[in-house]
Protein backbone atom coordinates (compact mmCIF):
# COMPACT_ATOMS: atom_id res chain seq x y z
CA UNK A 1 0.00 0.00 0.00
CA UNK A 2 2.46 3.04 -1.11
CA UNK A 3 1.82 5.84 -2.79
CA UNK A 4 -1.56 5.44 -5.25
CA UNK A 5 -2.46 7.87 -7.87
CA UNK A 6 -4.90 5.87 -10.82
CA UNK A 7 -8.71 6.39 -9.62
CA UNK A 8 -8.51 2.48 -9.96
CA UNK A 9 -5.72 2.05 -7.34
CA UNK A 10 -7.11 4.64 -5.14
CA UNK A 11 -10.42 2.63 -5.42
CA UNK A 12 -8.23 -0.54 -4.40
CA UNK A 13 -6.77 0.43 -1.78
CA UNK A 14 -10.11 2.09 -0.18
CA UNK A 15 -11.09 -1.48 -0.50
CA UNK A 16 -8.92 -2.95 1.25
CA UNK A 17 -8.45 -0.68 3.94
CA UNK A 18 -12.67 -0.75 5.00
CA UNK A 19 -12.46 -4.52 4.32
CA UNK A 20 -9.45 -4.53 6.96
CA UNK A 21 -11.78 -2.10 9.14
CA UNK A 22 -14.85 -4.11 8.52
CA UNK A 23 -13.69 -7.43 9.44
CA UNK A 24 -11.55 -6.85 11.83
CA UNK A 25 -12.58 -7.37 15.53
CA UNK A 26 -9.92 -6.07 17.80
CA UNK A 27 -8.68 -9.54 18.67
CA UNK A 28 -8.57 -11.21 15.30
CA UNK A 29 -5.51 -10.58 13.68
CA UNK A 30 -5.92 -11.41 10.00
CA UNK A 31 -9.89 -11.71 8.78
CA UNK A 32 -9.47 -11.12 4.95
CA UNK A 33 -10.80 -8.23 2.64
CA UNK A 34 -14.43 -7.72 1.92
CA UNK A 35 -15.52 -5.74 -1.29
CA UNK A 36 -16.67 -2.05 -0.69
CA UNK A 37 -18.79 -0.62 -3.71
CA UNK A 38 -17.76 3.05 -4.84
CA UNK A 39 -21.46 4.33 -4.86
CA UNK A 40 -21.49 3.60 -1.08
CA UNK A 41 -18.48 6.00 -0.15
CA UNK A 42 -18.56 9.43 0.39
CA UNK A 43 -15.00 11.00 -0.53
CA UNK A 44 -14.24 14.23 1.96
CA UNK A 45 -11.90 16.72 -0.25
CA UNK A 46 -7.83 15.76 -0.33
CA UNK A 47 -6.00 16.93 2.77
CA UNK A 48 -2.46 18.06 3.12
CA UNK A 49 -1.01 17.15 5.89
CA UNK A 50 2.73 18.33 6.71
CA UNK A 51 4.61 15.94 9.43
CA UNK A 52 7.83 17.49 9.97
CA UNK A 53 10.20 15.66 12.34
CA UNK A 54 9.30 16.32 16.12
CA UNK A 55 11.59 15.49 18.68
CA UNK A 56 11.01 12.46 21.00
CA UNK A 57 13.43 10.71 24.02
CA UNK A 58 13.48 7.19 23.57
CA UNK A 59 11.28 4.90 22.10
CA UNK A 60 8.17 5.71 20.17
CA UNK A 61 5.14 4.05 20.37
CA UNK A 62 3.04 3.87 17.48
CA UNK A 63 -0.23 2.23 17.57
CA UNK A 64 -1.65 1.01 14.39
CA UNK A 65 1.64 1.34 12.64
CA UNK A 66 1.06 -0.68 9.86
CA UNK A 67 -0.16 -0.15 6.44
CA UNK A 68 1.56 3.00 5.11
CA UNK A 69 3.32 3.19 8.30
CA UNK A 70 3.66 7.33 8.71
CA UNK A 71 5.51 7.60 11.87
CA UNK A 72 7.88 4.67 11.08
CA UNK A 73 8.54 6.74 7.82
CA UNK A 74 9.20 9.73 9.98
CA UNK A 75 11.15 8.28 12.88
CA UNK A 76 12.35 5.29 11.76
CA UNK A 77 13.88 2.40 13.98
CA UNK A 78 13.05 4.92 17.17
CA UNK A 79 9.63 3.37 16.51
CA UNK A 80 7.80 0.43 18.14
CA UNK A 81 5.20 0.13 16.09
CA UNK A 82 2.19 -2.33 16.78
CA UNK A 83 -0.85 -3.03 14.81
CA UNK A 84 -3.37 -6.21 15.28
CA UNK A 85 -3.03 -7.36 11.77
CA UNK A 86 0.37 -9.10 10.96
CA UNK A 87 0.29 -8.37 6.95
CA UNK A 88 -0.04 -4.68 7.54
CA UNK A 89 3.06 -4.53 9.76
CA UNK A 90 4.67 -6.50 7.37
CA UNK A 91 3.80 -4.24 4.32
CA UNK A 92 4.75 -1.05 6.89
CA UNK A 93 8.38 0.06 5.48
CA UNK A 94 11.34 -1.81 7.46
CA UNK A 95 12.91 0.77 9.94
CA UNK A 96 10.60 0.10 12.82
CA UNK A 97 10.39 -2.39 15.68
CA UNK A 98 7.04 -4.43 14.82
CA UNK A 99 5.34 -6.15 16.96
CA UNK A 100 1.42 -7.59 16.63
CA UNK A 101 -0.41 -6.35 19.26
CA UNK A 102 -4.21 -5.37 19.78
CA UNK A 103 -4.19 -1.52 21.29
CA UNK A 104 -6.54 -2.58 23.82
CA UNK A 105 -4.38 -4.92 25.56
CA UNK A 106 -1.03 -3.21 25.29
CA UNK A 107 1.56 -5.73 27.19
CA UNK A 108 3.73 -2.77 27.78
CA UNK A 109 4.69 -1.65 31.49
CA UNK A 110 3.52 1.14 33.08
CA UNK A 111 5.12 4.57 32.42
CA UNK A 112 7.03 2.61 29.69
CA UNK A 113 7.26 5.18 26.71
CA UNK A 114 7.76 9.22 26.65
CA UNK A 115 5.97 9.41 23.12
CA UNK A 116 2.76 7.57 21.99
CA UNK A 117 1.63 8.71 18.21
CA UNK A 118 -1.39 7.05 16.77
CA UNK A 119 -2.11 7.89 12.88
CA UNK A 120 -5.25 7.21 11.24
CA UNK A 121 -5.79 4.39 13.33
CA UNK A 122 -8.50 5.10 16.00
CA UNK A 123 -11.43 5.65 13.19
CA UNK A 124 -10.40 1.84 12.36
CA UNK A 125 -10.82 0.74 16.19
CA UNK A 126 -14.51 -0.13 17.43
CA UNK A 127 -16.07 3.29 19.01
CA UNK A 128 -16.51 1.40 22.08
CA UNK A 129 -13.35 0.31 22.39
CA UNK A 130 -11.38 4.22 22.46
CA UNK A 131 -11.78 4.87 25.99
CA UNK A 132 -10.02 1.07 26.42
CA UNK A 133 -7.38 2.32 23.99
CA UNK A 134 -6.71 5.87 24.90
CA UNK A 135 -6.57 4.13 29.02
CA UNK A 136 -3.55 1.76 27.69
CA UNK A 137 -1.96 4.65 25.85
CA UNK A 138 -2.11 7.04 29.43
CA UNK A 139 -1.13 3.67 31.63
CA UNK A 140 2.27 2.98 28.97
CA UNK A 141 2.97 6.63 28.88
CA UNK A 142 5.88 8.37 31.56
CA UNK A 143 4.18 11.05 33.56
CA UNK A 144 5.29 14.24 31.48
CA UNK A 145 4.92 12.37 28.25
CA UNK A 146 2.57 13.26 25.42
CA UNK A 147 0.05 10.91 23.24
CA UNK A 148 -0.39 12.39 19.14
CA UNK A 149 -3.27 11.98 17.75
CA UNK A 150 -4.22 12.18 13.96
CA UNK A 151 -7.54 11.14 12.54
CA UNK A 152 -10.67 12.21 11.01
CA UNK A 153 -13.27 14.38 11.99
CA UNK A 154 -16.36 12.54 11.95
CA UNK A 155 -19.51 13.86 12.69
CA UNK A 156 -22.52 11.50 13.28
CA UNK A 157 -23.50 10.20 10.17
CA UNK A 158 -26.08 12.64 7.97
CA UNK A 159 -29.62 11.33 6.69
CA UNK A 160 -29.33 10.07 3.72
CA UNK A 161 -25.30 9.84 3.51
CA UNK A 162 -23.44 7.30 1.82
CA UNK A 163 -22.35 4.09 4.19
CA UNK A 164 -18.42 4.77 3.96
CA UNK A 165 -16.46 7.93 4.90
CA UNK A 166 -13.34 7.85 3.08
CA UNK A 167 -10.39 10.89 2.69
CA UNK A 168 -7.34 11.00 0.66
CA UNK A 169 -4.48 12.51 2.50
CA UNK A 170 -1.03 13.91 1.23
CA UNK A 171 1.05 13.57 3.58
CA UNK A 172 3.93 16.00 3.41
CA UNK A 173 7.50 14.35 5.42
CA UNK A 174 10.45 15.60 5.09
CA UNK A 175 12.06 15.04 1.29
CA UNK A 176 8.87 12.94 0.95
CA UNK A 177 5.32 13.01 -0.30
CA UNK A 178 2.93 10.07 0.58
CA UNK A 179 -0.34 9.48 -0.65
CA UNK A 180 -2.83 7.26 1.52
CA UNK A 181 -6.27 6.66 1.37
CA UNK A 182 -8.23 5.73 5.05
CA UNK A 183 -11.69 5.01 5.00
CA UNK A 184 -14.74 3.47 7.87
CA UNK A 185 -18.25 3.10 8.15
CA UNK A 186 -19.80 6.27 8.62
CA UNK A 187 -20.31 6.45 12.73
CA UNK A 188 -23.76 6.51 14.66
CA UNK A 189 -21.90 9.17 16.80
CA UNK A 190 -19.61 11.62 15.85
CA UNK A 191 -15.96 10.42 16.57
CA UNK A 192 -14.36 14.46 16.34
CA UNK A 193 -11.85 15.72 18.56
CA UNK A 194 -14.05 16.18 21.18
CA UNK A 195 -14.90 12.71 21.04
CA UNK A 196 -11.25 11.68 21.46
CA UNK A 197 -10.90 15.16 24.13
CA UNK A 198 -13.24 13.56 26.67
CA UNK A 199 -12.05 10.26 26.53
CA UNK A 200 -8.59 11.62 27.14
CA UNK A 201 -9.66 13.57 30.27
CA UNK A 202 -11.24 10.53 31.68
CA UNK A 203 -7.86 8.75 31.40
CA UNK A 204 -6.18 11.62 33.05
CA UNK A 205 -4.69 13.39 29.83
CA UNK A 206 -4.41 17.01 29.21
CA UNK A 207 -4.59 18.63 25.84
CA UNK A 208 -1.87 20.25 25.64
CA UNK A 209 -1.94 21.33 21.90
CA UNK A 210 -4.53 21.05 18.95
CA UNK A 211 -5.19 21.87 15.46
CA UNK A 212 -8.33 21.51 13.26
CA UNK A 213 -8.18 20.85 9.83
CA UNK A 214 -12.15 20.35 8.44
CA UNK A 215 -11.89 16.71 8.05
CA UNK A 216 -8.95 15.80 9.85
CA UNK A 217 -7.46 16.75 13.20
CA UNK A 218 -4.26 16.80 15.63
CA UNK A 219 -4.57 16.43 19.09
CA UNK A 220 -1.82 16.46 21.54
CA UNK A 221 -2.15 15.28 25.04
CA UNK A 222 -0.16 14.89 28.21
CA UNK A 223 0.05 12.88 30.95
CA UNK A 224 0.53 14.73 33.71
C1 LIG B 1 -5.30 2.85 8.23
S1 LIG B 1 -4.47 1.54 8.89
C2 LIG B 1 -2.80 2.08 9.08
C3 LIG B 1 -2.60 3.44 9.66
C4 LIG B 1 -1.11 3.68 9.86
N1 LIG B 1 -0.86 4.34 11.14
C5 LIG B 1 -0.49 4.47 8.72
O1 LIG B 1 0.45 5.22 8.98
O2 LIG B 1 -0.93 4.32 7.56
C6 LIG B 1 -5.04 1.35 10.56
C7 LIG B 1 -4.36 0.19 11.25
O3 LIG B 1 -4.95 0.02 12.53
C8 LIG B 1 -4.82 -1.35 12.83
N2 LIG B 1 -5.69 -1.68 13.95
C9 LIG B 1 -7.04 -1.76 13.97
N3 LIG B 1 -7.48 -2.12 15.19
C10 LIG B 1 -6.37 -2.27 15.97
C11 LIG B 1 -6.17 -2.63 17.33
N4 LIG B 1 -7.19 -2.92 18.15
N5 LIG B 1 -4.90 -2.67 17.78
C12 LIG B 1 -3.85 -2.38 16.97
N6 LIG B 1 -3.99 -2.05 15.68
C13 LIG B 1 -5.24 -1.99 15.18
C14 LIG B 1 -5.20 -2.04 11.53
O4 LIG B 1 -4.75 -3.36 11.48
C15 LIG B 1 -4.51 -1.15 10.52
O5 LIG B 1 -3.25 -1.58 10.16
Amino acid sequence: MRNSLSPLAWFQLICVLLGLMLLNSPVTADSGHKEVNEKDIHFFPTTEISLGDFPAEGPILDIGGGGEGIIGRLKGSQVVAIDINERELAEAPDGPLKIVMDASELKFLDNSFNCVTIFFTMMYIPAELHGKVLGQCARVLKPGGRLMIWDMNLTAQPSGAKKIAAIRLKIQLPGKTVKPGYGTHWPAKALDAAHYKQLADSCGLQVSAETDNGSTFYLELKKP
